[in-house]
This record gives C-alpha cells, sequence and structure tokens, in this order.
C-alpha cells in the first residue's frame, strides 16, 4: 500500500508541475496527511471491490495501477496512474480495461478526470463524455455569509436520508462510503418539509462531498462549510449544473477557475451536487 501511495502522488505531482503556470510557486506533493487518508480510502475500495483494483508490474515492481468499484448500478474510477517513465507505452489502456470490466453489469459510470491528455484521451476512447469542471478559491468575506439556519451536525443514523439523496442526484447511494467518510470528514445534514441534503466537510471547511434534493438546501449546506473555514479555501469539483454553488462562492468572493472533467457515461451530471475525487 505505501509503495502505491507515493506512485500515485508522484504520478500527479509531476501532473501539477508540468500544468502549473511558470508564474506559479513550486507545487508541493502530497502531504503524510493526506498520504494516510488516501490509504484508508484505498484499503476500503480493496476490501469492497477487490475485482475492480488492477496493478501492473514489471521485473522492477509496480509501474501503475487502477482502483474502481461499483455501487448499485454505477461503475466509479477512484485512482488510475501510471509511473511517469512508463506513461504512453499502452500500460494505462490495459489496466483501465481490466478496471471497467469489473462494470460490466452497471449502466452508469462517473469518475474526475485530471486534465492529462493521455487520460482524456483513454476516457472518451471508453465512451465517457467530458464534462469541464470549476473550482472555486480565495478567503471568505465573513460580512457576506448569511444567517444559517436548519442544518445540524450528522451522525451514522443519517446514512439512510443520505443514500436517498444520492440516489436522487447521482443515481446510486454511497452505502458503505458513508461510514468511512464519517470518520474522515465532519458530516451536517438539512432535513426538512422542503429539502433534504448533506456534506462532508473537511479540516480547513472546504467541502469533501454535497447532495441536495433542491438548490436553496444545498446552498444552506455550503454556506455552513464556508462559514468554518479560517483562511484560504475552496470549492472544487463545480460542474455548470451546478451554477448555485458558483453563486455561493462569488458572493463569499471568493475566484472562479477551471480544472480537470467529470467524465460521465450514460448519465448527466449531477446537481445540485458537489462530487468528490474518489468516492464521486
Ligand atoms: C492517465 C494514465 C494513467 C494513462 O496511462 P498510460 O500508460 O500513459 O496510457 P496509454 O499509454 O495506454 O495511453 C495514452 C494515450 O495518450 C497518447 N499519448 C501519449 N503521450 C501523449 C502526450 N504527450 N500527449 C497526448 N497524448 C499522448 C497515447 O498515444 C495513447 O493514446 P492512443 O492509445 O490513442 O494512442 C497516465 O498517463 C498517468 O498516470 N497520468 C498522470 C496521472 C493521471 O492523470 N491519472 C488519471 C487521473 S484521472
Amino acid at each position: 500500500m505505501p509503495v502505491a501511495e507515493r506512485l500515485s502522488a508522484e504520478g500527479f505531482h509531476e501532473l501539477d508541475i508540468r500544468s502549473a503556470p511558470r508564474s506559479a510557486p513550486p507545487p508541493e506533493i502530497r502531504s503524510p496527511e493526506r498520504g494516510q487518508a488516501w490509504m484508508v480510502r484505498t484499503r476500503h475500495f480493496l476490501s469492497t471491490d477487490p475485482g475492480g483494483c488492477w496493478v501492473a508490474e514489471d521485473a522492477d515492481g509496480m509501474v501503475g495501477f487502477v482502483t474502481s468499484y461499483t455501487r448499485e448500478l454505477m461503475w466509479l474510477l477512484a485512482t488510475y496512474v501510471v509511473r511517469p517513465q512508463a506513461q504512453g507505452r499502452g500500460i494505462g489502456r490495459a489496466l483501465l480495461a481490466a478496471g471497467l470490466h469489473h462494470g460490466r453489469g452497471c449502466l452508469r459510470g462517473m469518475l474526475a478526470s485530471s486534465a492529462d491528455p493521455k487520460a482524456t484521451r483513454r476516457y472518451r476512447q471508453t465512451g465517457f463524455s467530458l464534462h469541464p469542471q470549476m473550482a472555486l478559491s480565495g478567503t471568505v468575506d465573513r460580512s457576506a455569509i448569511p444567517v444559517i439556519e436548519k442544518v445540524r451536525e450528522g451522525t451514522l443514523a443519517d446514512i439512510d436520508l443520505m443514500d436517498s439523496v444520492d440516489r436522487r442526484t447521482r443515481g446510486a447511494a454511497h452505502g458503505r462510503d458513508h461510514e468511512v467518510m464519517q470518520r474522515l470528514w465532519r458530516p451536517v445534514v438539512s432535513d426538512t418539509s422542503t429539502g433534504s441534503g448533506y456534506a462532508y466537510v473537511e479540516p480547513d471547511g472546504s467541502v469533501a462531498l454535497l447532495a441536495a434534493s433542491n438548490r436553496r438546501t444545498a446552498a444552506r449546506l455550503l454556506w455552513e462549510a464556508l462559514a468554518s473555514t479560517t483562511g484560504q479555501t475552496g470549492i472544487r469539483h463545480v460542474t455548470a449544473a451546478n451554477e448555485w454553488a458558483i453563486d455561493v462562492g462569488m458572493s463569499a468572493r471568493l475566484d472562479l477557475a477551471q480544472e480537470g472533467f467529470l467524465a460521465l457515461r450514460n448519465m448527466k451530471p449531477p446537481a445540485p451536487y458537489l462530487h468528490h475525487g474518489t468516492f464521486l
């Protein structure tokens, strides 16, 4: 597991270096804390879906791997990486085919794609539609935060509610993923007569994942997360179907930029929904 963690940290670091503007400070490699969280997630996917997880090796050891899994009738991709020196030689093609085979009984597919042209080629060639993602970042203007009502802390007892919002927004429940997500992040819930939804909030106040039955509930949950931020923060993984999140971010005086794609098969971009990179 630590070998796979470093391989993925180095693979994405190399990509960040290649795509960073020259004027920007050099991107940092994944921290040990984020590395630990990555291993918790990956162990979970290995335990629920060993058939979706494949490794490519040469005489020197691991050169790449794919971690994919199914939830109800949806196939999802968590991590997909090949060692930088071995990229562009067809290893990724074989790995993705093995992962997709695991999801052969699924109706829909969902993954967060990097902007690496090798990744976008692979996804498009396997039938995924690529939806550009936006991100907002900056420091929240605290004077813009509205009074937040009807939001409470979530618990394991809320998993049925969360699963039902998942089915309505993205077409498949997260099921056992909620137990892991509740260990990693702070769950918050809004459940009123007019709408329900939930969000997972990271320690720095950024949203890891958010799903709601309507935009008003989604905005309330996003404001709850933004209100808990202290310094720099962000709203990631915003598709054009989620302009409500752009409106909240801009009201908080965050700046808008573009990053990567949400790749989908046989489905529209979920809304109101902010997906997570690996739990989607
Ligand atoms: C994405 C990734 C896993 C694919 O693995 P890979 O072994 O490089 O993939 P393959 O060699 O099978 O396929 C790469 C494709 O890009 C093409 N390609 C190779 N170098 C390229 C380049 N510099 N620019 C554009 N396309 C390129 C190849 O010709 C091939 O396309 P083809 O099969 O139509 O000919 C790997 O490149 C990687 O780890 N990238 C960095 C991490 C990343 O972005 N992961 C995906 C996260 S969502």
